[in-house]
C-alpha cells in the first residue's frame, strides 16, 4: 500500500506540491481546503493527467478534514500569502487563526503524522503549530531553509556559470528576508566560495538571495511563489518516505542548542523516517551566532503576540 499524505490548502504551493508527489508516485494524497468545490475540482483535474503522466498514484479532495486520517505526513499550506504592503502583524494574526483551526483537526484525525508547516511567517507558524499539537518536536516543523539555500545556490550559479548543483550552501536563521546565509560553508565542488567572487559580488549575490520572495511578491503583484516552494517541500517529504537522512536546512524547535529554547528557527538537521532525527549544531562564527539568535528572539517576540490560549 502506498503512503498517504495530507496537504492542506489547495491553493498555488498545495497544488504544485500535489502534483510533484504523485507525478513521482511517492504516495497518495488528500488534498483539504476549506472553500467547498476547490480541492474537489483540482484533485480532480489532477488525477485526470495519470494516463498522460503515467501516474497511479491517488488524488482526492475534500473539504471534510476526516478524510486526512491515516496519512503520514501532512502539509500545511492554507494561508494568506503575503500580498504588497500588507504589514507583518496583520500576516501573523491572519495566518496564526488559519493554523489554529486546521492544527485543531490534525490533532483530531491525524495525531500520529508528521507535520510541514509552510506557511508564512514560517518560524511562527511552524511553533505555533508544534505548540497546539502537543507532538514531538521532530513531528512538527517548517520548511524554509532549503528554499532560501535553492534561491542563494541559483543565484550564485548564475553569476559563476556553474551548474547549481555543484553548490552547496547553508542558510540559517529565519525564513525570508532575515536569512543567514553562512559564508565559510558556501562551497562550490567544495572550494570556498570566495575563491570565485569578490566580497562585493558576494554581497550583491547575498542581497539578491534575502529579497528572493519578496521580488517575486512584487512581480505578480498578487499571491508569492510556489514553484521552488513546492519543490523544496517535495524534497523534505521524499528524505522523510525514505528514510534517508539527509542532511536539510529546517525550521526546528530549539532545545539548548546555539544557546537557544524553545522557538523554531532555521538550522541544519537530519530528516529521516522519524521526522527531524537530530537538530545539528554546527560551529558558527559570532557574527553568524549572534544573527541566529537575534532572529530567534524575533520570532519569539511575534509567537509571544499571538496569545494562543494554549498551555505552554
Ligand atoms: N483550512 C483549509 N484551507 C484554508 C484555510 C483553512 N482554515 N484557510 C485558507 N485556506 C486555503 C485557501 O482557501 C486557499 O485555497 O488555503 C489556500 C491558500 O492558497 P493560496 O492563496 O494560493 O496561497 P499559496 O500561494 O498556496 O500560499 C500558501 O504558503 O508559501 C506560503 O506565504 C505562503 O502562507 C502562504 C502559503
Amino acid at each position: 500500500m502506498k503512503n498517504k499524505i495530507a496537504v492542506i490548502g489547495a491553493g498555488f504551493v498545495g497544488t504544485m506540491v500535489i502534483q510533484r508527489i504523485i507525478e513521482n508516485n511517492m504516495a497518495d494524497v488528500v488534498l483539504v481546503d476549506i472553500v467547498e468545490g476547490i480541492a474537489q475540482g483540482k484533485a480532480l483535474d489532477m488525477s485526470q493527467a495519470a494516463p498522460i503522466e503515467g501516474f497511479d498514484a491517488l488524488v482526492t479532495g475534500t473539504s471534510d478534514f476526516s478524510e486526512i486520517r491515516g496519512s503520514s505526513i501532512v502539509i500545511i499550506t492554507a494561508g494568506l500569502p503575503r500580498t504588497p504592503g500588507m504589514t507583518r502583524e496583520d500576516l501573523v494574526k491572519k495566518n496564526g487563526a488559519v493554523i489554529t483551526s486546521v492544527m485543531e483537526r490534525v490533532i483530531r484525525f491525524a495525531s500520529g503524522a508528521i507535520v510541514i508547516v509552510v506557511t508564512n511567517p514560517l518560524d511562527v507558524m511552524a511553533h505555533l503549530a508544534w505548540k497546539l499539537s502537543g507532538f514531538p518536536p521532530e513531528r512538527v516543523f517548517g520548511m524554509g531553509g532549503v528554499l532560501d539555500e535553492a534561491r542563494f545556490k541559483y543565484f550564485l550559479s548564475l553569476e559563476l556559470g556553474v551548474s547549481p548543483r555543484d553548490i552547496e550552501a547553508l542558510v540559517l536563521g529565519s525564513h525570508g528576508e532575515a536569512m543567514i546565509p553562512v559564508e565559510r560553508y558556501t562551497k562550490v565542488k567544495g572550494i570556498p566560495v570566495s575563491n570565485f567572487l569578490s566580497p562585493d559580488k558576494y554581497a550583491d549575490i547575498i542581497e539578491k538571495t534575502k529579497r528572493g520572495g519578496a521580488s517575486i511578491v512584487e512581480l505578480l503583484k498578487s499571491g508569492s511563489a510556489w514553484h521552488a516552494p513546492s519543490a523544496s517541500t517535495v524534497e523534505m517529504v521524499e528524505a522523510i518516505l525514505r528514510d534517508s537522512k539527509r542532511m536539510m536546512s529546517a525550521s526546528a524547535m530549539l532545545e539548548g542548542q546555539y544557546g537557544i529554547e524553545n522557538i523554531h528557527i532555521g538550522v541544519p538537521v537530519i530528516l529521516g523516517a522519524g521526522g527531524i532525527e537530530k537538530v545539528c549544531e554546527i560551529s558558527l562564527n559570532d557574527t553568524d551566532l549572534e544573527a541566529l539568535r537575534e532572529a530567534a528572539r524575533i520570532a519569539r517576540e511575534m509567537v509571544d503576540q499571538l496569545k494562543t490560549g494554549s498551555h505552554e
